[in-house]
This record gives C-alpha cells, structure tokens and sequence, in this order.
C-alpha cells in the first residue's frame, strides 16, 4: 500500500467515527447516501436555522404516524373488550377512509412530484428514492386491503370477530412498513429540504 493510500483510508477511518447512524434500526440507507444526513442531524431539523424548511414535512409524517396509532389502539380496545361491535365500527369506519385516502394521496404527491425532483438534484441518490417508490406499492397494496376490510366492516351489523382480527393484522403490518418507510425517508429527505437555498 502507498503512503497516499494509507492516508486515503486513515481520513476515511476518521470520517467514519464522525458520521452518524440512521434512525431505523433496521435502515435500508447505505453510508454513501448519508453525506447529507451527516451534514444536518436530525438534533438540528428542528433548530431555528432549518425548521422553517423541514417542519412541513415532519409534521405530515406527525400526523400520519398518529392517525396510524390511533386506529391501531381502537382495533386493540375492541379486541381487548373495552369496546362493542357497534362502539368499535362507529370509531373505525370514517377514520380508516380517511387514513387510506390521505395516505394515497401523500404517496403520489411524493412519487410524481417530490422524488423526481430530489433524484435530479442528487442522482447518487436515486437507488435510495426507488427503495422509498417500492415501499409506496407495497403501502398502497396493504392500504387496498384495508379498504376492502373496512368496506366489508361497513356492511357488518353483525358482530364478525374474523374480520376483525384481519383488519386488525392489516393495521399491524401497515404499522411496521410505515415506521421503517417514514424514518427511512426523513433521513434521505429531510437533510436534502433542509440544506436547500432558499
Ligand atoms: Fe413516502
Ligand atoms: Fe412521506
């Protein structure tokens, strides 16, 4: 090894004591797509720098996360007895449609419009946006699938705990692709919003 190459990988060593980890125990970011991230941590998304170009962003995903754990705690409290089927479809039913609408609608705005945009402005970043696009078709299928359960629940008078509990499992699965797909995109997205003139 030359003496520039061992510095080279020496400085490399460095920077990597320096750069941070994503957020997601799980993560799907590789290091090379973090040069950003290790600029703006999430400590300063909300400092009085970059809040005012971050905090749209962050707060839609707030809300999702919320409305997410919100049905998930109605479907629990039915399971668990603390509602009857009549207490349970009359908290779940309009939430659901509007959780799944909401959702497709925060999807499309994201793949027609933002991540287009983010790829031209960092092309080493794109492998990065294309795991987020495939997360949008697994989400959207799951949220299909939640329609129809919730569609079917509509028509329910009668007390269908099977149904239930697959509308509940659905809402489980959502949960966790959610969790992984919304820190996994902040971390790309948001050190990108943040750093951006003006
Ligand atoms: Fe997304
Ligand atoms: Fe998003």
């Amino acid at each position: 090894m030359t003496i520039a190459a061992n510095d080279k990988s020496q400085q490399a060593l460095d920077d990597d004591l320096f750069s941070l980890s994503p957020r997601h125990p799980d993560s799907r970011l590789e290091a090379d797509w973090l040069f950003l991230f290790n600029k703006l941590p999430p400590d300063q998304w909300f400092s009085a720098d970059y809040a005012y170009k971050t905090s749209g962003w962050l707060k839609v995903h707030t809300n999702i996360r919320k409305r997410q754990r919100i049905l998930t705690q109605i479907s629990e409290a039915y399971i668990d007895g603390e509602y009857d089927w009549a207490e349970y479809r009359s908290q779940i039913l309009k939430r659901i449609n509007m959780h799944v609408l909401k959702l497709h609608q925060h999807h499309g705005v994201e793949d027609d419009g933002f991540f287009p945009k983010f790829i031209r402005m960092y092309p080493q970043l794109q492998a990065g946006f294309e795991i987020l696009g495939r997360d949008h078709v697994r989400l959207d299928a799951l949220l299909d699938k939640l329609q129809v359960q919730n569609d079917t629940l509509a028509r329910s008078e009668v007390e269908d705990k099977a149904l239930a509990a697959q509308l509940h499992q659905t809402l489980v699965d959502a949960t966790d692709l959610l969790s992984q797909h919304l820190t996994d995109e902040e971390d790309l997205v948001i050190p990108i919003l943040g750093l951006r003139q003006g």
